[in-house]
């Protein structure tokens, strides 16, 4: 019932000659069989919703701040990235959450005002090595899931990627064993709050040195609907390799 999903994130990456690799994956990928996202720069928003228009891929931004308007120098708003075009957020990076020392407290202030302004919410998280390491993986991805997301979450309002840290652009992956392992709880918990048929509709994302390479191995995980990308969706190639092993996954 939940249809997979391909998200993108270039991060502090692309300027105006990179809206290029989007012509291209729209031209030599017309008719894809999944959903797509990308998540380019804020500067680079409005320019590539145009570009999307009239073909199945959503652009979202990468942060926004949790108030609609105000003094907030260099802040952006949820519905200023609505008005971009764009009609999703990515929000808890860790990144995010390290760089500028955002709570999950925090984060859910920011995932309602993206609701309130009609954007889905791509809501992340995930823990750090020193966390695995000691045995605390499921006790913080709990925290941050339950602190992170505000009551109301729907299939439709929200996404889930769990991104462990020590994952992210670092070319090591988790086994299969331990993303389905979170994946699964992850699930659970969404139902235990939710109650089945919401959670069961909530997409979950694995992130974290997804490649072309192993991107088939990760989608045949249980409980993974799709992956967020960040090195990898910068090429075209590179992410519609990604995007046809999720269109390939049973
Ligand atoms: P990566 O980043 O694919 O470059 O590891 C993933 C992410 O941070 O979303």
């Amino acid at each position: 019932m939940r249809r997979r999903l391909c998200a993108g994130n270039w991060k502090m990456n692309g300027t105006a000659a990179s809206l290029a690799e989007i012509e291209t994956l729209t031209r030599t990928h017309p008719t894809p069989q999944v959903d797509l996202l990308l998540c380019p720069p804020a500067t680079l928003l409005a320019q590539a919703s145009a570009l999307a228009v009239g073909y199945p891929l959503t652009i979202g931004a990468q942060d926004c701040h949790q108030a609609a308007s105000g003094a907030h120098t260099g802040d952006i708003s949820a519905p200023m990235i609505a008005d971009t075009g764009a009609s999703a957020v990515l929000l808890g990076h860790s990144e995010r959450r390290e760089n500028h020392h955002e709570t999950s407290d925090l984060i859910a202030e920011k995932v309602t005002s993206a609701w309130v302004a009609g954007l889905t919410a791509v809501v992340c998280l995930g823990e750090t090595l020193a966390q695995r390491e000691a045995a605390q993986a499921l006790e913080v991805i709990a925290d941050q899931l339950d602190t992170s997301l505000p009551d109301g979450a729907t299939g439709a309002n929200t996404v889930i990627a769990y991104e462990p840290v020590w994952a992210i652009g670092t070319g090591h992956t988790p086994t299969d064993a331990q993303i389905a392992e979170v994946h699964d709880f992850l699930r659970r918990r969404l139902t235990d709050r939710l109650g089945g048929d919401t959670a069961d509709a909530i997409r979950l994302l694995y992130g974290g040195s997804v490649k072309p390479a192993n991107a088939a191995e990760i989608f045949a995980i249980s409980n993974v609907d799709g992956a967020l990308v960040g090195g990898a969706s910068l090429k075209a190639t590179e992410f519609a390799a990604i995007m046809e092993a999720l269109e390939n996954a049973s």
